[in-house]
């Protein structure tokens, strides 16, 4: 569900996602049992609608209907990764934290293109469920920044 914004509380579904559109912050709710994990921030997310033919072999799996969701934690020193930004090398848009200019690739399973971060975001299989946006496996990777 939304973790911030107008829309805050309420459940994303595929239609809250356009293609182009900059990456909306979430809580991770289990298509299990529908608890929204929202107690801590390092659970949560940046999700986002990209072009399905533009994912990689890794994160195509993962993704429903070319979304795809990530850890919002810096792999670098923590901080809230909160750009959408063209990247410092090449064209296409990047997910940017602004602490210290690390950049992600979330059609490569966000791995690091730029800046100090040491490892990619934690990457969150997607599936879609009764028309809502749901979380289908735990985090794949390490949620957080070296320290933690
Ligand atoms: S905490 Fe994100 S780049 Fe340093």
């Amino acid at each position: 569900m939304f973790s911030e914004g107008e829309r805050e509380g309420r459940t994303i579904t595929p239609d809250d996602l356009k293609a182009g559109d900059p990456p909306v912050h979430a809580w991770p709710k289990d298509a299990a049992n529908a608890i929204v994990r929202d107690g801590s921030r390092l659970n949560e997310v940046l999700i986002i609608r990209l072009d399905p033919n533009e994912l990689d072999d890794d994160t195509r799996p993962r993704a429903a209907e070319g979304i795809v969701a990530y850890s919002a934690i810096c792999s670098h020193a923590g901080c809230p990764v909160t750009a959408w930004i063209k990247a410092s090398e090449g064209n296409d848009d990047v997910f940017k934290c602004m602490c210290h200019n690390s950049e992600y690739d979330p059609r490569r399973g966000a791995q690091v293109v730029f800046g100090p971060a040491p490892r990619r975001l934690a990457a969150l299989p997607l599936i879609i469920k009764d028309g809502a946006l749901v979380v289908a496996a735990p985090f794949i990777g390490k949620v957080g920044g070296q320290q933690g």
